[in-house]
């Protein structure tokens, strides 16, 4: 998977096609990732640029600071939920959701986006999943930067 990624991304033509193929990449090789996708600060807001998943969300632009995914823009700091259903900050996009990690994408101190995943089941998400999407985040930053 990560030398996947890691190729997939480096020969991808431009940003949006490197977003797109991490989304379809992570959702199709792991079974516990229901919905992913990848949110680009835009302003105060966050925007979605792509997604892989069984359905679109609603969400498609999120102030930064609001949901999940605005905390973790935010606090700049990777946001694990283990149970939406007790997280007030949570915004619904699928009624089969139970928990969620959002992974910022971040480059000399800033927020440039977020990767954004959704499991159907309560917890689906661990340290492992943490440490192989930040370095997926990297990867994205390092995009982004032109290198
Ligand atoms: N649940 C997110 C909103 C985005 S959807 O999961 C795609 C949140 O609370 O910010």
């Amino acid at each position: 998977l990560i030398d996947s990624l890691s190729r997939g991304v480096h020969e991808a033509p431009d940003l949006g096609a490197a977003l797109q193929f991490v989304c379809d990449r992570l959702h199709q090789q792991e079974p516990r990732y229901a919905w992913v996708g990848i949110y680009w600060v835009e302003g105060e807001e966050l925007v979605l640029k792509a997604y892989c998943g069984p359905a679109a969300t609603q969400h498609v632009r999120i102030p930064i600071g609001r949901g999940i995914c605005g905390l973790a823009a935010r606090r700049k700091q990777t946001v694990l939920v283990d149970d939406v259903c007790a997280d007030p900050n949570y915004l619904a996009c699928f009624p089969t959701t139970r928990s969620e990690i959002v992974v910022p994408i971040l480059r000399d101190g800033r927020c440039l986006g977020e990767i954004d995943i959704d499991g159907d089941a309560p917890a689906a998400f661990d340290t492992l999943d943490k440490l192989v999407l930040e370095w997926v985040a990297e990867l994205l930053a390092a995009k982004a930067s032109g290198r």
